[in-house]
């Protein structure tokens, strides 16, 4: 693809970002869309080889949703959960064989459906968190985690300087993956996983 071809795309992407923001700002939560870096230290901890499909809430125009596919995961094992039925036409036109369910990532099973009892390796999540009140952001993350194996994680990208899920029941970890310079507005991401259960 020529520089021409690849600025109009990008610029395309920041346009599709701004109708978004225009429309619903609490609901897009950023006023840019993720930088590439970011969405590739997001990606960075699919496990490729794991046999099982990849959760994302909130790709809006679909950076995140690229970076997950460079890691090699087949389209066709890729959800993508958004909101705003203008981001999942341009989704939807962008990433034809992608699973983009226009929905709420705050009703999993409804939005899942047939597949609510699916497990995912990981899941990949760019929902504005801040805005919530803790107890709904902690329910999020907790029924998240019973969706992916024990020990894989839920990545959180926010943009406060602490995790937007500030304490989980005993037996699961909150850990800092990186601090995004390369992003506008620079961005934190945090993982979440369950401990494996010890044996005595
Ligand atoms: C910060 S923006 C994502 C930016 C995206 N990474 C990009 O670069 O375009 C958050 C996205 O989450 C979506 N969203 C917000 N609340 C949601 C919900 N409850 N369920 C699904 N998607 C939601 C918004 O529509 C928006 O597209």
């Amino acid at each position: 693809m020529g520089i021409r071809q690849r600025v109009g795309l990008k610029f395309k992407d920041e346009i599709e970002f701004l109708k978004g923001w225009k429309r619903d700002r609490t609901a897009v939560g950023a006023i840019t869309p993720t930088s590439v870096a970011t969405a590739r230290k997001m990606a960075s901890v699919i496990r490729p080889d794991s046999g099982l499909p990849v959760l994302e809430l909130g790709p809006g125009t679909g950076v995140i949703t690229k970076a997950i596919l460079k890691r090699s995961v087949h389209p066709r094992d890729l959800i993508s959960i958004e909101y705003s039925p203008e981001f999942c036409r341009h989704l939807r036109h962008q990433f034809p064989e992608v699973d983009v369910r226009c929905g709420d990532a705050f009703a999993l099973d409804l939005t899942l459906g047939a597949q609510r009892q699916a497990k995912f390796d990981c899941v990949i999540s760019a929902i504005p968190l801040l805005h919530l009140p803790p107890e709904k952001r902690l329910s999020l993350v907790l029924d998240l985690l019973e969706r992916v194996p024990v020990g894989r994680p839920v990545v959180q990208i926010t943009y406060g300087l602490l995790s937007p899920v500030v304490a989980l029941p005993a037996g699961y970890e909150i850990r800092h993956l990186a601090f995004m310079m390369r992003n506008i507005p620079p961005a934190q991401l945090w993982t979440y996983t369950k401990r494996p259960e010890r044996k005595n």
